[in-house]
């Protein structure tokens, strides 16, 4: 049921501070200003790298995580494509964790990558979102996400969800790898909890975001520029904006516009800039005036701050409150699926079934 949504996309988007509310929900202790998580049988503190595997938009929360796990807990990470690890040949270590992510639980590339892991004799865990698929019976360690079913072919709620568990996840295997005191911790918790409000402060410029998506709906095609954890959010906007409104998109790091991309650059390219202020605002902007002076059409997603310091010669900007660093990939998840929403729907295309797409790809 949509309710009184138009598709199936925009009320997932629009469910995502009571769904990401419900995931932290079973792994924050505000009381004990602790993170927890499920029971296991294996010894976090023993784990000396991880392997992050997933395909699509659950991969680029593999990249997300793998910024934060070796910032907080100073654990080194890989992050594959699930239909690159299967067959690569990858080392499998004693005291690895191969942890896998999937909304469905049943992406068949992934699927098999665990149990590659598995017959490797690999300790694995899994972010999944059905509770019953394949993955979630198969994996040692179990780590949900509440995000409810989600119908649209676009990933959105689960997406955040499986943020939310990742920051989790980080968060535990720094406490116990010895490197967060109970004060950092207790600040993460903080920010953690504050992810419902700023997510629902987000989904209040759905309107402002319908009204400057048809001109990027005249576009043939459109870049999207991160840097740190806001570059798996360019690509995670391409993806978005390709899977449903059909027009060429692709997701950059900032740094790397110079090493060609720039050359795409002209006026009838809009350039989404992910951008919210912080240690890496100023590196980012510099990349966008670079590609301004080349002609193209920026539009800024930043907060109140950077879009006074960076706004003026943008065709258009997005203004997200201002959060702290970890929160703001699940804030900023929230204006780059409504900016392809509503492109898609300004191009009429069919936003819940797109073309050529399964919700579930079961086969290799
Ligand atoms: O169910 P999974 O998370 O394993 O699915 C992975 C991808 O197929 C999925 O994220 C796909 O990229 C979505 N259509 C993205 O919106």
């Amino acid at each position: 049921d949509k309710g009184n949504h138009r598709h199936f996309m925009l009320k997932e988007i629009h469910e995502q501070p009571v769904v990401v509310a419900q995931t932290l929900q079973s792994y924050l202790r505000p009381l004990e200003a602790q993170v927890a998580l499920p029971d296991m049988e294996f010894d976090l503190a023993a784990i000396e790298r991880v392997a992050i595997i997933a395909c699509g938009t659950s991969s680029y929360v593999a990249m997300i995580g793998k910024y934060w796990i070796e910032q907080f807990a100073r654990v080194p990470v890989e992050v594959d494509v699930a239909s690159e690890y299967r067959y690569r040949d990858p080392v499998l270590t004693p005291n690895m964790l191969g942890l896998v992510i999937s909304q469905s639980g049943e992406t068949a590339d992934t699927l098999a990558a665990l149990r590659h892991l598995k017959v490797g004799g690999v300790t694995t865990a899994g972010i999944i979102n059905v509770p019953t698929s394949s993955m979630a019976r198969e994996v040692d360690l179990l780590l949900p996400t509440h995000a409810g079913p989600e119908i649209g072919v676009a990933s959105t709620k689960a997406f955040t969800c499986q943020l939310a568990v990742m920051a989790a996840l980080a968060t535990n295997l720094a406490r116990a790898k010895g490197k967060l005191s109970p004060e950092e911790e207790r600040e993460i918790v903080r920010h953690l909890a504050e992810v419902p409000e700023a997510m629902s402060d987000a989904l209040s410029r759905d309107e402002h975001i319908a009204g400057m998506a048809p001109r990027i709906a005249q576009a043939r095609d459109v870049l999207y520029l991160g840097r740190g954890p806001d570059y798996p959010m360019a690509l995670e906007g391409a993806l978005k904006l390709k899977e449903i409104s059909y027009i060429h998109a692709e997701g950059y790091a900032s740094g790397e516009m110079k090493h060609g991309p720039i050359a795409l650059i002209d006026d009838a390219v809009p350039l989404i800039v992910i951008a919210p202020s912080g240690p890496l605002f100023d590196k980012t902007v510099s990349n966008m005036h670079e590609a301004e002076a080349r002609g193209a059409q920026v539009v800024l997603i930043s907060d109140a701050d950077g879009i006074a310091q960076a706004g003026e010669n943008t065709i258009a900007t997005i203004e997200m409150p201002k959060v702290h660093p970890l929160i703001a990939p699940l804030v900023y998840a929230v204006p780059v699926q409504l900016l392809a929403y509503h492109v898609a729907v300004a191009k009429g295309t069919d936003v819940d079934q797109p073309r050529n797409l399964a919700k579930s790809v079961t086969v290799e």
